[in-house]
């Protein structure tokens, strides 16, 4: 990748001597001659290398401040800190990419708050305009105070009503079911079930003058458990920050990097909430939402206050009183930083492998995502010794610590929308590790089909880290996997989701086709928890960590060794351990389910689906084949390892469209991402699937069919397309 690029940003003196390119590396090392088969080895040495304890001492050190992007306890304390680390590790290059991008902040010293308002305007029952400080450590002032990112400014007041998750579902039943129209009211949204920018996004279109979001003990709490600080479950002061953009990147620059020559669009054109929307925790909202009238909700709308819960709209006991929100967040520039490392390849430099993970936290972030980049950096610094040691890797390694996460994937999403064309003909596989640890129930890996395996494969390597899962005769990170979260359509093999755009995956994955996963320790994902429990909040500390989730720092020295070992297979392998089958045959389970769900109602439009049917078997007839001739390679042709690998490689790039999904700016996939309804989870033949959503209570009948007609013809081209990128390339082949 060319870096001998300056930027006209101002930077920090020791962000100063970035331009070094690593094409003077290729320089350096030239490229080896013969061609080593995998070492086996390396990978006892590496995953013995990386230590629990060295990974419990980053996260402490990360976590003394919070350190949330465009803040110096962010992009300058950490970004130096990880470039020194890793030029010490002995990595061949690091280089810090600075960009100059929309965030947006809350006022320090006028903090956004809700409040009642009595007949005569005057407010009670105010919100705590910070969370209450449990231990000392919390009484910092680079705590942000509670709020949504990229909300707008405004002190609405009205009626309030009582929005459930504020799902799209929720608010037609209000507004057509239930006959309370949310236009012109204060709405109040519990977390949990979908994305909060859905959330306000649906409060938007809906017409409520403001949405307040809160944490229901329902969704954060168990009935039998304590809370923080006598266990991990959200005290009733906690209260979840997070960003409302619903796309990726800097808001300003969809589609392109915020680099100095950069075209700015107007913040008046950008997609961002034209209404106030701020966080306040359970104990703020009971105040509100005790006092509300109107009829009972339905059992499915409850949570756990003790309370009635009712709709509204207005109040049972203080008929003439009113709700309002002071809020007054507000965007703001500011450079971010990511730091890029690399391990030069030592028989294909020109192939990357590509590791990362987000530095910037909300607040303390222990959890998210600081227990991820106390990982990174141990899994960095072992690699750097095998490299000190004498090994390199066949192909190129990358770490990279994106900023700015938090607000939009805006690190990551800036970077591949910079070198988009050099990561798109070289990048192999892209792996994402976000929290590393938010619970010590299983491992989950996640991600497209194709690199399934190889993360079974790792997993099934690494120790288990759970004493008692070791007792009982499971002795690896797998075994565990397999019985506390098995696929449902196969009990003998772990689950393995697909990825949705939670985190730095999505612009690699949905906008230049990378196939990409995500690894991580989870809780009990069976639990009814919106996330793990103090999700974004203050109480989001090392010491919840050291006490509640992973006291020995096992789980998080699990998650380093099984993402080294995932990354170095990909690097060193000959073939390219991409599995074409298993692609297919996710593209028929998806096939199946489009049928189950909408097949009758398709076909009785006149749409073959046949056309699908035949287009997924040539594909599935295409993997077979290519991997017959897999087999028949021999390690030594390098031009035909080579050849193969770059149509492996390719595969996923076959699914991404020229144009985006509809609605959308940065998804372009077309077999999985995330709806325009759920913006946290996947939905399989996104583009298809959406524009049947609701269809039968649109009058455009007509309209609505076509666009489904058009959706369907170009998933079957994509996966025509995918099916000749695998194809014979020479006439022996044939
Ligand atoms: C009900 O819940 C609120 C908020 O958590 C709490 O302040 C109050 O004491 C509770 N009341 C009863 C009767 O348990
Ligand atoms: C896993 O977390 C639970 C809940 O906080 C804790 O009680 C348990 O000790 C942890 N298990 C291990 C092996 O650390
Ligand atoms: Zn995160």
């Amino acid at each position: 990748m060319t870096f001998s690029k300056t930027k006209l940003v101002a930077l920090s003196l020791v962000i100063g001597c970035v331009g070094l390119g690593i094409g003077i590396i290729i320089g350096y090392f030239g490229i080896q001659e013969s061609v080593p088969t995998e070492n086996e080895s390396i990978h006892k040495k590496l995953m013995k290398e990386i230590s629990n304890e060295r990974i419990e001492q980053n996260l402490w050190d990360i976590t003394r401040k919070p350190h949330i992007a465009g803040r110096d306890t962010d992009e300058k304390v950490l970004v130096e800190r990880i470039k020194n680390d890793w030029e010490n590790a002995g990595l061949d290059s690091v280089v810090v990419h600075p960009y100059d991008v929309l965030l947006s902040y809350p006022l320090q010293s006028d903090s956004n708050y809700v409040a009642l308002l009595d007949k005569d305007g005057n407010e009670y029952e105010v919100s705590q305009k910070k969370e209450l400080v449990i231990d000392e450590e919390q009484n910092d002032p680079d705590v942000v105070n509670p709020f949504n990112a990229y909300s707008a400014p405004g002190t609405p007041s009205g009626d309030l009503v009582y929005v459930n998750y504020g799902t799209i579902d929720d608010f037609i039943e209000l507004n057509r079911n239930v006959g309370i129209s949310t236009s012109g009211k204060v709405c109040i949204s519990r977390y949990g079930k979908i994305f909060r920018g859905d959330k306000a996004k649906h409060a938007e279109q809906y017409g409520c003058l403001g949405l307040i979001l809160y944490s229901d003990p329902a969704d954060y709490t168990v009935p039998w458990a304590g809370v923080y600080p006598s266990d991990w479950y959200l005290p009733p002061t906690g209260a979840q920050r997070g960003t409302l953009w619903v796309e990726n990147g800097d808001p300003r620059t969809p589609n392109y990097p915020s680099i100095s020559s950069a075209w700015h669009m107007s913040e008046m054109e950008i997609p961002l909430p034209k209404i106030p929307v701020t966080p306040i925790g359970y104990g703020d909202a009971w105040k509100y939402l005790e006092k509300l009238g109107g009829a009972e909700v339905p059992e499915s709308w409850r949570g756990d206050l003790n309370i009635t819960y009712r709709y509204g709209p207005g109040f049972n006991s203080h008929t003439e009183s009113k709700i309002k929100m002071y809020v007054k967040t507000k965007n703001q520039a500011a450079i971010i930083h990511n730091v890029v490392g690399y391990i030069q390849g030592g028989v294909e430099p020109d192939r990357y492998v590509i590791f990362g993970n987000h530095r910037d936290a909300w607040v303390f972030g222990a959890i998210d995502p600081s227990s991820g980049t106390a990982v990174l950096m141990e899994m960095v610094r072992a690699f750097g010794k095998m490299v000190k040691q004498g090994w390199r890797p066949r192909r190129t390694l990358v770490f990279c610590s994106w900023g700015a996460e938090e607000y939009g994937l805006i690190g990551s999403t800036e970077w591949v929308e910079e070198f988009q064309k050099e990561l798109q003909s070289r990048t192999v596989a892209y792996l994402n590790v976000d929290s590393a640890v938010n619970g010590n129930f299983t491992f989950r890996g996640s991600g497209v089909s194709s690199l399934r395996d190889v993360v079974f494969e790792a997993a099934k390597l690494v120790d288990n880290p759970d004493s008692a899962e070791v007792a009982a005769g499971r002795s690896t990170v797998y075994d565990t996997w397999k019985l506390k979260l098995a696929d449902n359509d196969n009990l003998d093999i772990p689950y393995f989701g697909g990825l949705g755009s939670g985190s730095d995956y999505a612009t690699f994955l949905q906008v230049i086709g990378i196939c990409s996963i995500d690894l991580r320790y989870v809780y009990d994902y069976s639990t009814d928890l919106g996330s793990y429990p103090v999700y974004h909040s203050v109480y989001e500390t090392f010491e919840l960590v050291s006490k509640f989730v992973d006291p020995d720092f096992k789980f998080h020295q699990a998650v380093g060794r099984v993402w080294a070992e995932v990354g170095r297979k990909l690097s060193d392998s000959v073939v390219l351990p991409i599995n074409c089958r298993l692609y297919a045959k996710d593209l028929q389970k998806k096939e199946d389910s489009l049928i189950t769900e909408f097949g009758e109602k398709m076909s009785d439009h006149g749409i073959d689906l046949k056309l699908l049917q035949d287009a997924i078997q040539m594909f599935a007839t295409a993997a077979e084949k290519i991997h017959n001739r897999a087999d028949a390679l021999k390690p030594n042709d390098f031009y035909a390892n080579r050849a193969l690998n770059d149509q492996l490689m390719q595969l996923e790039r076959a699914f991404i469209d020229v144009n985006p999904l509809p609605g959308r700016i940065s998804y372009r996939h077309v077999i999985s991402a995330p709806s325009l309804h759920n913006n946290y989870g996947n939905t399989a033949f996104p583009g298809l699937v959406d524009a049947m959503f609701d269809i039968d209570a649109d009058p455009d009948q007509e309209g609505r069919w076509d666009e489904v007609r058009r959706q369907y013809s170009i998933l079957v081209f994509h996966i025509l397309s995918a099916a000749s990128t695998l194809g014979p390339v020479t006439l022996e082949q044939k």
